[in-house]
């Protein structure tokens, strides 16, 4: 590899030009860290002539991607140009020519991942992806390095950007759903269709790579089950305050007994929960390990330059691999044999909201329905809907498995007392009242 290594790139947008400056402004420090200089030599582009916002003059620009891929000068391979087919023909093709790979690529990942991951060992070539997840946050090699030696019990993320800024909107202001999804595409947080992100598919992307290493188990994007945000109602973050809780969109990752669950939905965390207090458009991921305990790694989860330094780790890697001549590494490989919980082994605490007839009895008909199930409720709030002779009531319960929880639900709707079942929503902890914003009593 001699005294510099030359890095390909393919695509050249918001994060891969932030890769070239990141790379040619901390070149010094690069050096010293490396030994080797470090330079971009060749980048993929779709069109040549458009204007850029970084400094191209020792970099080859080319519309054809095997100038890139079969440069026998180029040792590295860094796919930021997105998309699923193209990209993963063209790493599978650079394993074959002996490349090492590095990828921002979530869809890829969580889609492909176990075969690029397949392709290089094969090939002996490195693989990384730790821009993939969370952005500019450390979380890939936060698991898998720092934590390699802990057993790794829960992971909880909020890794969407543009949920929580939306969340976070809707809590602080007191607007709806619909005004706060405007507004932040007015101001660039969320894109024209929001699809992706509000409806939990960017999120579930990211669980599935981040339960992959942190439990050493393979995990498709089919076994996240997800609910996005699309459909909530201010209402529910505005009863979840007066119960000492804030609305997320989790990612909750669990595993124990060798047996593993992985979902994206709205969520009612306590107050008092780490996550609680991350805002606005940044990420954090909770991590709970055996031994460590609590952590959180907190963040920005987008952006051309955070997520460049997550995908110029990497980088740093595969050369130090290439130096010590160690190639044909990954973050971890599969070790364990994926079992997933069934319904009867998840547990959680909830919260629901009802209409029901606003007459004598109704809460103890429906708390004795929930103690046949063996759910105990935990707070429990009542205000009259007065122009329909209505009762809205909103409870949280303890913990219970997820199917007693539904089974629950199931019957409440045919209890003739039950108007409608307005909503639900997981809990996270018992909530904590005396942070609630509101000064009315429960
Ligand atoms: N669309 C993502 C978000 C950023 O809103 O967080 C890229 O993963």
């Amino acid at each position: 590899m001699g005294n510099n290594v030359s890095i390909g790139l393919l695509g050249l947008g918001v994060v891969g030009s932030g890769v070239i400056k990141l790379i040619e402004d901390h070149q010094e420090k690069l050096v010293h860290q490396l030994g080797t200089s470090v330079h971009v030599k060749s980048v993929l582009v779709r069109n040549p002539e458009k204007a850029r916002d970084v400094d191209l003059e020792k970099t080859f620009l080319t519309t054809n991607p095997w100038d890139v891929l079969n440069d026998p000068d180029i040792d590295v391979i860094v796919e930021v140009m997105g998309g699923i087919e193209e990209a993963r023909e063209y790493i599978l093709k650079a394993f074959s020519a002996k490349k090492h790979v590095i990828t921002a690529n979530k869809d890829l990942v969580a889609l492909h991942g176990p075969e690029l991951q397949e392709a290089a060992t094969r090939n002996k070539c490195d693989f990384y992806y730790e821009a993939s997840v969370a952005g500019g946050i450390p979380i890939l090699r936060g698991i898998t390095d720092g934590l390699a030696s802990d057993h790794i019990q829960q992971v909880m993320g909020i890794v969407n950007g543009t949920t929580n800024y939306i969340l976070t909107k809707m809590n602080n202001e007191g607007v709806s759903y619909e005004s706060a999804l405007k507004e932040a595409q007015e101001l660039g947080f969320a894109e024209a269709d929001p699809t992706y992100d509000v409806e939990g598919l960017d999120a579930a992307r990211k669980m599935a790579i981040l339960g992959r290493l942190a439990f050493s188990t393979d995990i498709d994007l089919t076994d996240v089950e997800v609910t996005g945000i699309n459909g909530i109602e201010l209402e529910d973050l505005q009863y979840g305050d007066k119960l000492g809780y804030t609305m997320k969109l989790i990612g909750y990752a669990n595993f124990d007994d060798h047996q593993l669950e992985v979902n994206v939905q709205p969520t009612l965390l306590s107050k008092e929960h780490p996550l609680a207090d991350v805002k606005n458009e940044y990420n954090a991921v909770y991590v709970y390990g055996e031994a460590v305990g609590e952590t959180m790694f907190y963040g920005p989860g987008a952006g051309s330059l955070p997520t460049a330094t997550a995908v110029t780790s990497d980088v740093v890697t595969v050369i130090k691999n290439l130096r010590l001549g160690v190639t044909g590494n990954q973050f971890t490989e599969p070790h364990f044999k994926k079992k997933l919980k069934t319904p009867a082994k998840r547990f959680g605490q909830y919260y629901v909201r009802l209409h029901v007839k606003d007459q004598a009895g109704v809460l103890s008909t429906i708390s004795s329905l929930f103690h046949e199930f063996d759910i105990s409720f935990n707070r429990i709030l009542q205000t009259p809907v007065k122009k329909n002779e209505l009762a809205e009531i909103i409870f949280t319960t303890h913990q219970t498995s997820l199917e007693n929880f539904h089974t629950a639900l199931n019957e409440l709707k045919n209890l003739n007392e039950v108007i409608d079942i307005k909503s639900y929503y997981k809990a996270e902890g018992d909530g904590n009242i005396e942070m609630a914003r509101t000064t009315e009593t429960l």
